[in-house]
Formats: structure tokens, sequence, C-alpha cells
């Protein structure tokens, strides 16, 4: 998805683009919203939804924290909790139901990117009568009034914070699609709040982050652009902090690192003169869809089979993505090989880390439907070659 670059410009070629901007504020750091929160919040009018997910926040202390600050600034508070991981539709609405009766002036959204893609939609949706499902999947027309939205994070690989997309599962239609709503208009990116988080969500996020830098990567045109070459630092830097915490888990320079890492590879920045197709992750969100998996963990099932079956379409970017990122020497290797070692190489890391590298592992059941999943999926030009189901069928096969 490309979130922070307006629409028009998609089919641009790269040698033109433009209309980049991004309206998030960061403060970045342990203890940023302790210096700045309160000063912030009394920007905004008195009322506040302080929404979270299924009560990580409360055992971890940030709940305490922010009440704390809102109490200071003086704020009247409805909670809003429950928000689940791949949020729903359902709980978009509730949300916004909510917002709406409390007359609510500012979204607080603390947690990972399941929170705050749930408030970017609550915070459109509270404003308008229409139902933006339809609205923005019938109609393709978006929302243009929002209620003022903060992030607080507590769970980085998504970079949620920095772009306007939401991930919403519609669960009456089996999709689950990206959406467009608010940007937060401040972040908190504070890395301590994460350390109560499991490893393998850890791992996990931060394998997302590496998603999105790699469908970024893979995306038109391959070579002669800083955006890519600045994706090959963040990727080669994702990797090697990925192992640093492997061996260290407390390590909050690797943790800082990938948490700057995740919001970089998704606040448009890779994607300025790209064009790309998501497609790795518009399989994962329908697998997510019927499954309801994780989706970083799902990324790393489907991305080195996805990557057999396109790289023969991109042999000179793969080759460059063997050598830049992974290290590997052309030396003594066909264009071929050396663009499969690259491929192998990944596959290598998600095994190293611990990731599930099949549908199975996954968790997912013999009785799911993969052709019903593969049908859903969308098919977008983009990158090097355009699917179609029946391979995305294949694709979904060779990961069981
Ligand atoms: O429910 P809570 O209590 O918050 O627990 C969560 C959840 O169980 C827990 N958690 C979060 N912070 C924690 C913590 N547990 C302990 N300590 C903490 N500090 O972690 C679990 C996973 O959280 P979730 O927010 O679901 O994970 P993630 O950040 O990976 O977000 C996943 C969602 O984001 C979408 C995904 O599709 C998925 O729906 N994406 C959003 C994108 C975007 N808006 O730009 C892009 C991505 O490609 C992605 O699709
Ligand atoms: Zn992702």
């Amino acid at each position: 998805m490309l979130f922070a670059v307006s629409r028009s410009i998609i089919s641009l070629r790269a040698v033109f683009w433009s209309g980049y901007e991004n309206k998030t504020k960061v403060h970045f750091g342990k203890g940023c919203a302790k210096e700045y929160l309160v000063s912030l919040l009394k920007g905004y009018g008195n009322n506040v939804l302080l929404a979270y997910g299924s009560g990580s926040v409360k055992k971890n202390g940030v709940y305490d924290e922010m009440m704390g600050y809102l109490n200071e600034a003086g704020k009247t508070v409805t909670d809003f909790s429950g928000i689940m991981s791949n949020p729903t539709y359902a709980k978009v609405q509730e949300g916004a139901a909510l917002a709406r009766e409390n007359h609510i002036d500012l979204i607080l959204a603390v947690g990972g990117g399941s929170v705050i893609d749930c408030c970017k939609i609550i915070s459109a949706q509270a404003k308008t009568e229409r139902d933006l499902w339809s609205m923005e999947f019938d109609c393709h027309t978006y929302p243009s009034e929002f209620i003022p939205m903060i992030a607080i994070v507590t769970a980085s690989g998504t970079g949620a914070e920095m772009n306007n997309g939401a991930v919403i599962t519609n669960e009456e239609k089996k999709i689950k699609a990206g959406m467009i709503g608010a940007q937060a208009e401040i972040a908190m990116i504070d890395p301590s709040y994460a350390l109560s988080l499991p490893m393998k969500q850890v791992l996990s996020g931060a394998f997302d982050t590496l998603s999105h830098c790699m469908e970024t990567y893979f995306g038109k045109p391959g070579s002669g652009n800083l955006s890519d070459e600045i994706n090959e630092s963040i990727m080669r830097m994702v990797i090697r902090n990925i192992r640093v915490l492997l061996n260290d888990a407390q390590n909050m320079e690797a943790r800082s690192e990938l948490a700057w890492a995740s919001s970089m590879a998704e606040n448009g920045i890779l994607k300025i003169g790209k064009v790309t197709d998501f497609e790795c992750h518009q399989m994962e969100h329908q697998l997510g869809a019927y499954t309801n998996c994780n989706h970083g963990a799902g990324l790393a099932v489907l991305h080195p089979v996805y990557y057999r079956h396109i790289y023969q379409s991109g042999l000179e970017k793969f080759d460059r993505f063997s050598e830049e990122v992974w290290g590997i020497s052309q030396e003594g290797k066909t264009v071929e090989e050396l663009a499969l070692a690259g491929i192998e190489a990944l596959a290598d890391f998600i095994r190293e880390i611990g990731l599930p590298t099949t549908l199975r592992e996954l968790g997912v059941d013999e009785q799911t439907d993969l052709k019903a999943i593969a049908d859903s999926c969308n098919c977008v030009p983009g990158a090097y070659k355009k699917m179609t189901h029946e391979e995305i069928l294949e694709i979904f096969q060779e990961c069981y």
C-alpha cells in the first residue's frame, strides 16, 4: 500500500513525483511521553477517547501512566478497550459510536498496529453517517474529516503510527484490506514500552518491517534511485538488530533502531518514486481474513515461496538484493544462482529467528479452503510480475 504519497502519483514514472508529505510529528525515545504529552494534550479539546487492546497496557503500567498525563491535563476520559489483533470493522463501529456519544475531541491510541489502525478508522467513521467501508470500496471516495489522533506505540513493526492507512478485517465479507483513515498528528515512540512484548511478537513485528522494505524494493523502477539505497540500508540494519536481540533481548539500542526502522519503512519515504504492489501483503491479509493469523508470521511463511515464483521476472534486482542485503558474492554464480542465493538466505534467516516457515506451523488447519482464500486475493500490477489467482493458490499449497 502506498499510504503517504498521494494516490495520483502512483502511476507516474519515477522521474516525476510530487506531493510527498508526512503529517505526523514524532517524539522518540525513553521518557518522551513524560516529557511532552501533557503540554501537547492541552492543545486539544476536553474529551479524550483512550483506546487500547486486550489489556497488555494495564499489566505493563502504560495505561496508568497515560491516565496520569490525561488527568494532569484536565481531560475527561472515555475508555475504549478490547481492540483485537487484526481489528474488525465491527470494532470500528463500536468505537465510532462511543466517540460520537461522548463528543470526543481527541483519540489517544495506545498499542501496536491493530489499535492504531482501528483508531484511524474510528476517527473518520465518527465524523460521517456514511458507511466508511462502502464509501471507500464501492464509491472510491475517501474521508476528509477526522477526530485528531495521537498514537502511543507499544509494539513496533507495522509503522502504522506514521501513515494514514489502516488494515481492517470485515468479518462479514471475509476481507482484510487497507482503508484510508486519519493519520496520527503526533506519535510517541518509546521503545521501552515494548519491553513487555513477547519475543515472538517482537520478531514477527521486525519481520513485518523487513517485508515492507522488500515489497517496496521489488517495485519499479528497479535501479538507480535513492529510495532503494536507503531501503537496503534499513534492511541490513533490521537483519543485524534482530540478531542482536536474539542474543540480548533487552538491548535497548537494537530495540530503538528496530522501532525507528519500523516507522521509516512505512512512512512513505522508501516509496518515493516507486510503484509497488505489496502482493505478499495482499496474500497475507486474505490469509488473515480467513484464519486470523499473526501478520508478521504469515508474511514470513509466504515471502520466500512467493519470491521463488517471481524472481525470474526481476533477476537483476534479486541479484542486487543478494549482494547488498545478504552480502553474497557473485563469484562463480550465474545470474540466476545469485538471485536464488538471496532468496535462500532470506529463508534461512526466517528459520534462524524461529518464525514459522509453513502454513501448518502458522496454525492453518487442513480444512482451510486455500482456493477460496487465493480467489479472494487482489492481484495488483506494480512489481515484476502480476500474480494470478491460480499462482497464488500454488504458492499457498507450496507453503502448506
Ligand atoms: O491487545 P494488546 O493488549 O494491545 O496486546 C497486543 C497483541 O496481543 C500485544 N502487545 C502490544 N504491545 C504490547 C503487547 N504485549 C505486551 N506488551 C506490549 N507493550 O501484541 C499483540 C499484537 O499486537 P498488534 O497491534 O496486533 O500487532 P502489530 O503491531 O503487528 O499490528 C498488526 C496489525 O497491523 C496491520 C496488520 O495487518 C495487523 O492487522 N498492519 C498495519 C499497517 C499499517 N497501518 O501501516 C501495515 C502492515 O503491513 C500491517 O498490515
Ligand atoms: Zn505489514
